[in-house]
Formats: structure tokens, sequence, C-alpha cells
């Protein structure tokens, strides 16, 4: 699972892990084509997703995990001299391709022109070619309209179901 980019953090964790009414949510989110994952920090969406990823892993499904800062350093990496790997527009491409990817922390990256336009890329062509997608964020669908652009946000609503996750900070609520 790590090859497939999978946090360590979460690896080890499985559906019986997750709280009781997340394990009922997770089957129904099994035979989901998109989903949306928002909530607040610590609200359990990473987790949520790498449970979910490795379910369908189970299921015999390539699934890659990927958090979208990381992506977009390595994508603006490319523009090193040293850099092995072709160009920008490919690697966004080449995650675009995934048979199914879980993209963690959509909105959280600092926007420029540059992101939003290497978003839009990766999201449109993942919703041209139907492929499954599950995004996380901090932000509601209508807040990520607002901050990261429009056109990303329409197509995500058309691609996913939106899964509310809460507001309470599980990080905190474990210390209690
Ligand atoms: N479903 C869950 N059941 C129990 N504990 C959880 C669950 N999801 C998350 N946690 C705990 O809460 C912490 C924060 O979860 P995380 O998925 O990183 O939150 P988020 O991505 O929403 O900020 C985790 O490290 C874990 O200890
Ligand atoms: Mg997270």
């Amino acid at each position: 699972m790590q090859r497939w980019g999978f946090p360590q953090r979460f690896i080890g964790w499985t559906r019986e892990m997750i709280l009781p009414h997340l394990q009922k949510l997770l089957d129904k989110c099994l035979t989901e084509s998109g989903l949306y994952l928002t909530g607040t920090a610590g609200s359990g969406k990473t987790c949520f997703s790498a449970v979910l990823g490795k379910e369908l892993i189970r299921q015999g499904k390539e699934v890659w995990f990927k958090n979208i800062t990381d992506l977009l350093f390595e994508v603006k990496g490319t523009f090193d001299k040293d850099s092995k790997i072709f160009n920008d527009y490919e690697m966004i491409c080449n995650w675009a391709a995934k048979p199914y990817l879980i993209l963690d922390d959509i909105g959280s990256e600092k926007v420029s022109e540059y992101v939003r336009q290497s978003l839009y890329v990766l999201i449109n062509k993942r919703y041209l070619d139907d492929l499954p997608t599950v995004i996380t964020s901090n932000l509601t669908m209508q807040e990520l309209s607002g901050r990261l652009d429009d056109r990303i946000a329409s197509r995500l609503t058309e691609m996913c179901r939106t899964v509310d996750l809460g507001n309470k900070d599980l990080r905190v609520y474990k210390q209690k």
C-alpha cells in the first residue's frame, strides 16, 4: 500500500477499527464512483479515505492515494533542471490516469493561478474519463468553489457524493 502512496499512519487501520457509524457509512461509500469527504480538521477524513481505499484494494482494485499539497510541490519540482521527470503537464496526466484515486486535503494549498490550472486539468481529465475519485477537504463544496475554482467545484459536485464527517476533532476526543 505504501507503494500506492497510502500514509504509513493509517496503513494498519481496518474497517473494524473505525467508529461504528462510520463503518456503516463505509459500506455505502464502497459502491460510490466518487466521494467528496468534508469535515473539520481531525474529523477523520484522511483515515476514512485510507480505510476505504484499503477495502477497495482488497476487492482487487488499483487504488492510489495522494496528498494534494505534496502533488503540487512535486509538479512544480519538475521545473528543476535535475528533475528526471518529463514535465509538469505529463506528471498531472499521469496522476489523472490512475484507475482509482484518493486526493487528500484539497483546498488547504496556497492558491495561485498555477495551482488553479493544475488542479483543473487533473479534475477535468478524471471527470471526462469517468474515473472514480475520492477527495477530502476541510472546506464545503461551496467554500471550495469560492476559494479555488467554480469550474472544479462544479465538476466535483457532479462526480462525487458529498459526505460530511462532521466537526468533532477525533484527535482531541481520543485523548479525553
Ligand atoms: N473513524 C475513526 N475512528 C476512530 N478514530 C479516528 C477515526 N478517524 C480518525 N480517527 C483519529 O483521529 C485522528 C485524526 O484523523 P484524520 O483522518 O487525520 O483527520 P482529518 O483528515 O479529518 O484531519 C486520527 O489520527 C485517528 O487517531
Ligand atoms: Mg487529513
